[in-house]
């Protein structure tokens, strides 16, 4: 652990003020046959928070997020989720209490509409009538008002990610854990995805993040944690992060930036 960690394993409150957080991971661990991809990882999440995952490829986040989404059982440690245990629930049931995640990598059904997708992902919670008001009503908010009867497979890639969130939205989400979301956008089309997390934050909604694009993931977040070989190796506000020796000869290679 490093001199600016402020989470302590086993640790509740992500501030130190003891405020137990929407999220806590506790000594999480996953084992793929010889290889321990995470190795222990605790973290918290407060309400209302952005928080940066970072690390090298390979250290786990993923893996972390499988975790926290129940798409992974962890071998070991717990997750809690507004006060309740979730490690051991499914996905569906994970994102019904109102943790909703996207994937990694786009996941777009090429024949289906905008407003059928969003409509799908709004039907986790709510008749088919209200899923597609809620549908309408997310189109809109990610900026695809226009858009709704386009098939998927008509979208640009920057709309393909709005889509992304948006499904995740649909589902009526406290948490959205958001994996390289702006992965293969220029900077100005980050900017717009930036834009959006930010204004549902200002909405309410809490995000935990991955991404490696550098100079977005440290404005946009508030606090980032940092894994590396599936262990949290520093955690703290984005320009003590950028700026750790440790961080920046495992990861970074170099000093970010922030202007
Ligand atoms: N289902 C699996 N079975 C076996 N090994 C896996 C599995 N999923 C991930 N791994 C391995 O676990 C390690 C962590 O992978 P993970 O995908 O969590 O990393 P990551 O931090 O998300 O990396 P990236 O930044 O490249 O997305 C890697 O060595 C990966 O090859
Ligand atoms: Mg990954």
């Amino acid at each position: 652990m490093n001199a600016i960690t402020t989470t302590a394993p086993g640790a509740l409150g992500a501030d130190g003020g003891g405020s137990p957080g929407i999220l806590v991971a506790d000594g999480l661990v996953k084992q793929f046959g010889g290889l321990r991809a995470v190795d222990g990882v605790t973290l918290a999440v407060q309400p209302g928070e952005i928080v940066g995952l970072i690390g090298p490829n390979g250290a786990g986040k993923t893996t972390v997020f499988q975790m926290l989404s129940g798409f992974l059982s962890p071998n070991a440690g717990t997750v809690r989720f507004r006060g309740a245990r979730i490690d051991g629930r499914n996905p569906a049931q994970v994102c019904r209490m109102g943790l909703a995640r996207t994937f990694q990598i786009v996941e777009v059904f090429p024949s289906l509409t905008v407003l059928e997708v969003l409509t799908m992902a709004a039907s986790v919670r709510h008749t088919m009538k209200a899923a597609r008001a809620v549908a309408h009503e997310v189109c809109t908010k990610i900026g695809l008002a226009t858009k709704g009867s386009l098939r998927c497979s008509q979208l640009t890639l920057p709309d393909q990610k709005a889509l992304e969130i948006g499904k995740a939205l649909a589902t009526g989400p406290q948490l959205v854990l958001l994996d390289e979301v702006m992965a293969g956008l220029r900077p100005a089309e980050t900017q717009r995805v930036v834009a959006l997390i930010r204004a549902l934050r200002d909405e309410g909604v809490t995000f935990l993040l991955v991404e490696h694009i550098m100079d977005v993931i440290m404005n946009v977040s508030d606090r980032i944690v940092v894994i590396a070989a599936g262990k949290v190796i520093a955690e703290g506000l984005p320009k003590a992060v950028a700026n750790d020796p440790h961080v920046i000869d495992v990861y970074l290679g170099r000093e970010v930036d922030l202007a």
